[in-house]
């Protein structure tokens, strides 16, 4: 079975996007794949973190993993962090990457253009991307298409590792949904529904009151030429609101189209908050049964041995096609 691996960083409430453009595609994976699923908390970090806050999410998104279908029978979930292996790894590999390369990052580009003080982590983070990949051997990275160059850096330093040191790690390959991928903010559709965009106005968060979610969906941008047909250039808005009905529903764009075909705005707003809303009740249900038994902390238990076994033998062949140690 090839192995699956990927992990949505802490650094923001679970938003419907990560559901839709990630969590869902998870789930149907888990039946194909030997999957394993991260929580990336050491990445959160390469931008300024409140600890309380952020300590409090990684268990939050744990909970919601599982009350989203994820089920730990078929998938393995762990902390970045508690497994030492992976920031280890990445010196070595970092000590392997040449400045050019990493200085391409288009993502490092952007977010230091915004931000006034740049840590040196915002710049080494998608080295630690690979690590995080390549000390298991996995085969298929799913992720948005904003980080597919990272998967892309971490295949051409394990090309560059393996011909310098002899065959150490298996080359992965990016995974990029082709539907749902991106869910759009409902303020402002030409931009990516983000789980790190402090407002959260035009956000739909998975632990939202179902109050907000009407008043997010009812408040969404749209355009005023009163037709609902799907076109992301010239109709954002709508086209955002017909995709979220389109995945949650599980039918085609077409379909949706055809459904709304004599309704107005109002129409369609009221039925894409009734799909979010019951789909999102549903987690939070389950959320609720999970967020204060043990079973986050049995899974988690069990992930990180299993994993930290892996690991552990990743790096010692590592030390040594290196000449680290004794
Ligand atoms: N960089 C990813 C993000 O920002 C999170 C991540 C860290 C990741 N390590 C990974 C994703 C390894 C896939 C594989 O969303």
């Amino acid at each position: 079975m090839k192995k699956l691996l990927t992990g949505l960083k802490p650094s923001g409430e679970l938003t419907l996007g990560s559901l839709i453009g990630g969590i869902n595609q998870s789930v149907k994976y888990q039946d194909e794949y030997e999957s394993y699923i991260f929580v990336p908390d050491l990445h959160a970090i390469t931008v300024n973190q409140d600890p309380k806050v952020l300590k409090e999410r990684i268990r939050k998104n744990v909970a919601l993993y599982l009350a989203c279908g994820l089920d730990p029978k078929k998938n393995t979930f762990y902390i970045q962090s508690e497994n030492l292996y992976h920031a280890n790894l990445s010196w070595i590999l970092e000590c392997n990457t040449y400045m050019g390369e990493a200085s391409r990052m288009t993502q490092f580009k952007d977010k230091s253009k915004k931000n006034e003080n740049v840590s040196v982590g915002l710049f080494t983070y998608p080295i630690l991307m690979a690590a995080d990949i390549l000390l298991y051997d996995a085969d298929l990275i799913p992720t948005g298409i904003d980080q597919k160059q990272h998967v892309e850096l971490a295949r051409n330093i394990a090309i560059r590792f393996n011909n310098k040191y002899g065959d150490t790690f298996k080359i992965p390959e990016p995974m990029i949904p082709k539907v749902g991928a991106k869910i759009k903010d409902l303020k402002d559709p030409t931009k990516k529904m983000s789980k790190s965009d402090d407002s959260y106005k035009g956000t739909i968060l998975l632990l939202d009151s179902e109050e907000d979610i009407r008043k997010k969906i009812m408040g969404a941008v749209t355009d005023s030429d009163n037709k609902i047909y799907y076109d992301e250039d010239n109709k954002p808005g709508v086209s955002n609101l017909l995709t979220i009905y389109s995945s949650l529903k599980e039918i085609s764009i077409d379909d949706t189209v055809k459904h709304f075909e004599n309704s107005n705005y109002g129409t369609l707003k009221r039925e894409v908050a009734d799909v979010v809303v019951s789909r999102i009740k549903d987690i939070q249900t389950k959320y609720n049964e999970i967020i204060n038994s043990n079973i986050i902390d049995e899974v988690l238990d069990t992930g990180l041995k299993k994993m930290n076994e892996y690991a552990k033998n990743k790096y010692e062949e590592v030390l040594k096609k290196v000449g680290l140690g004794r």
